[in-house]
């Protein structure tokens, strides 16, 4: 995707010469899955797909959205009138940003931006965090107050854009870390509090595989926001503000007491079991003892385990990628990546073993389901920018 051929389409879609672009990356996460909404920790990186937005102000107060993703569907907003859902499902992402950024005192600036975006839509590597995050500095850019709005409030900006907007109940961590992302680097990321870690990610001579399942994945669809509210509803009986403050034994005296369901223990026993896994992932990755990505592989394979098993988050194409990874000699671990119920797995593998792996997880996909998943490599690329 070339910043040549969004500054071409630019033209040819109003005219003039882009003044500016801005790039948001999508993400996967490493460990940390379905903590973010609980008030824990994730541990993402951003991916080196992104959305870019390519800009030029225009003087009559309005902003018009297009993208090369979603042809003939432009959308445009007044700046002088309340901002509300428009009609294309897409232009709802833009809408809730600008209705938020002004909401938090910055007066926008009419323009017209154009999207490109190599993130594949609906694969679970949050297309719509970084298509938010991308209008959101296109917008800042726009008006020059880039260095207005801190990394923390832009992502919850952009989450509150789509919990609001777009309808989709997620929590923090793709705005985040599409924000917030650095090269060479995982995120560590206190849901609760905000706080930051940036954790190198960068071994020599190791590979993270994206994997593909192609089922399609919505978190506005009922599992997801089915599971934040077993969540809440189990933090309630156990009388804390969210699952993050919740203990094994806590939850084994609820099972006690018969006061908690088996659902309920099952998805807050996952809960408190990823939380800690997350927070073991970041110390073995910043100390990088002897065998540290084997212990690494080890939690991942068991924040997969649970999330099939007690948060039933996993579904059958996923399992199936992460059985075949499991024994091959090369791979440190394989899991599950973002909401589930389709989208990517992750496979950490040795490089002289990716081919290999790779090979092996397509042709045993094939068996199964008779098309095969793409699959790519990719590394901890940068957070938002403006690339010109
Ligand atoms: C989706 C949501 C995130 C997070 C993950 C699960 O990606 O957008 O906020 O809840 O699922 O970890």
């Amino acid at each position: 995707m070339s910043t040549q051929k969004i500054k071409d389409e630019f033209r040819k879609a109003f005219g003039v010469t882009p003044k500016g672009i801005v790039a948001a990356p999508g993400r996967v996460n490493l460990i940390g899955e379905h903590t973010d909404y609980n008030d824990g920790f994730v541990l993402p990186i951003a991916i080196e797909q992104r959305t870019l937005a390519a800009w030029a102000p225009r003087d009559d107060g309005r902003v018009v959205f297009a993208s090369l993703q979603q042809p003939n569907k432009c959308d445009e907003i007044d700046l002088c009138t309340a901002i509300e859902t428009g009609q294309h499902a897409w232009g709802n992402y833009c809408r809730g940003v600008a209705a938020g950024l002004i909401e938090n005192g910055i007066e926008l600036a009419g323009c017209n931006i154009l999207f490109d975006s190599n993130v594949p839509l609906n694969a679970g590597l949050s297309s719509s965090a970084s298509l938010e995050v991308a209008t959101g500095v296109a917008l800042l850019a726009v008006c020059g107050s880039e260095s207005s709005v801190k990394p923390h409030l832009l992502a919850k900006i952009c989450q509150h854009a789509e919990n609001t907007f777009a309808g989709a109940p997620c929590g923090i961590m793709d705005q985040s870390i599409s924000v917030m992302g650095q090269a060479n680097h995982a995120l560590l990321l206190d849901c609760r509090s905000g706080q930051t870690r940036q954790i190198p990610f960068d071994a020599p001579n190791t590979v993270l595989l994206v994997v593909d399942t192609q089922v399609s994945h919505d978190i506005g669809d009922g599992g997801y926001p089915a599971r934040r509210k077993q969540c809440e509803a189990a933090a309630e009986i156990l009388g804390i503000p969210a699952l993050r403050d919740a203990t094994e034994e806590m939850i084994a005296q609820a099972v006690a007491a018969s006061k908690i369901s088996d659902l309920q223990m099952r998805r807050s026993r996952h809960v408190v079991t990823e939380i800690a896994r997350t927070l073991a992932a970041a110390d073995l990755l910043t100390f990088k003892a002897d065998g540290y990505l084997q212990k690494f592989g080890e939690l991942m394979y068991a924040s997969h385990a649970s999330l099939r098993d007690d948060f039933e988050v996993s579904c059958p194409e996923l399992d199936t990628i992460v059985d075949l990874a499991i024994p091959r000699s090369g791979v440190f671990g394989a899991r599950m990546t973002g909401g589930g119920f389709g989208g990517c797995a992750i496979v950490l593998v040795e490089e002289n073993h990716a081919e290999s792996v790779t090979q092996v997880i397509s042709d045993g996909f094939k068996k199964q389901y008779h098309r095969r998943p793409p699959i790519f490599a990719t590394h901890p690329a940068p957070g938002a920018m403006l690339i010109e």
